[in-house]
């Protein structure tokens, strides 16, 4: 992302090429915490310093950062962060401020018109819930039949799919508000290549379902009522919903490799247990033996080279989406 944020910075800066911008506030939603917390605002404050120095460097700067994640986030590691990196700029002669925003990107966060930049990495593939109608009509993401599975793949993206459109559509336009008049927004998401394809909930499925098969170690009864909130669009869907909503023009929308089919099976695997653990083990209520038994069910399927999962890890990419507002 950095080079897209870059431009998008300097876009910012050339906004009104004749008065020196006096104040910016960028928000990062979905900042998690530790080493990541951080990087995207530190991107764009350093282009922005690099930028600014150089053509009004007698002018003082301010730069509010905002960082936003969910309640139940570590936002203490997030303020230590955000006071060294104000300590680390002190002597920029640039005045740097720091807000931690608990909530949803789903909701509104910010007042109107009052963002510069918006930056998300990683996070918009998470829905705001699991598809209300797949629960009611009691369809499972992961049938154990495989001929029942295929029947009713195309149900289970459909609805997946319809409420990622929900969902962007949602964040779209509270960011719109948020955001001044030619404000800009980055950011990455998890995608398939395909259209309409983004199974990404297979990964954990495939290794939950043979445990369920071999083992009593999940319950079947359980697995057939977990349905991960996650969704992974094409560049197509993205490109659609931000049209159809209509209050960004889209600058740029990269596809990247995520190599994934490179990296170790196990690395694969554990990387996945981190992400998932705590919404396994709070759904079917297991304990960390089990999540290592996950982790060797994981791996030796991507070692045996399994058809669904040596698809889904080819079709994955990463789309890097730069969007100015109207
Ligand atoms: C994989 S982490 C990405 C962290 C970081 N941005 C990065 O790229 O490394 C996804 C983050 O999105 C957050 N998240 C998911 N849904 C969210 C929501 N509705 N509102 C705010 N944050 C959310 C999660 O809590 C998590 O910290």
């Amino acid at each position: 992302m950095k080079p897209v944020i870059e431009e998008a910075v300097i876009g910012l800066l050339n906004l009104k090429p004749t008065d020196v911008p006096s104040s910016m506030v960028i928000a990062d939603l979905g900042c998690s915490n530790g080493p990541n917390a951080l990087a995207l605002v530190t991107t764009a404050v350093d282009a922005l310093l690099h930028r600014f120095a150089r053509q009004h460097n007698q002018a003082p700067l301010e730069l509010r950062l905002l960082l936003n994640d969910l309640p139940d986030n570590d936002f203490n590691d997030v303020a230590k962060r955000l006071v060294l990196f104000q300590q680390s700029t002190q002597s920029s002669g640039v005045v740097l401020t720091g807000g931690i925003v608990p909530g949803s990107f789903y909701k509104r966060l910010f007042p109107s018109n009052s963002l510069d930049l918006v930056l998300s990495s990683n996070s918009l593939h998470w829905v705001s819930e699991a598809p209300e109608d797949l629960k009611s009509d009691r369809i499972p993401l992961y049938d154990d039949d495989e001929g029942l599975r295929r029947a009713r793949r195309h149900l289970v993206i459909q609805a997946y799919s319809r409420q990622f459109s929900k969902d962007f559509t949602l964040f779209l336009s509270l960011r719109a508000q948020e955001l001044v008049p030619g404000g800009r927004m980055v950011i990455s998401i998890a995608g398939s290549r395909a259209y309409q394809c983004g199974t990404l909930w297979d990964i954990v499925n495939v290794p939950l379902n043979d445990m369920a098969s071999r083992q009593s170690l999940v319950s079947r009864e359980m697995l057939d009522c977990f349905y991960v909130p996650l969704y992974a669009p094409s560049d197509l869907e993205l490109r659609k919903i931000i049209q159809d909503e209509g209050s960004f023009e889209i600058n740029k929308m990269q596809l990247h490799e995520m190599e994934l089919s490179l990296i170790a099976p196990n690395t694969i695997a554990y990387a996945f247990r981190a992400v998932f653990e705590p919404m396994i083990v709070q759904h079917f209520g297991l304990s960390g033996d089990v999540m290592d038994e996950f982790v060797r069910t994981l791996e030796q399927h991507l070692v045996q080279g399994s058809p669904q999962l040596t698809y889904l890890l080819g079709d994955t990419v990463s789309v890097c989406i730069s969007l100015t507002r109207f």
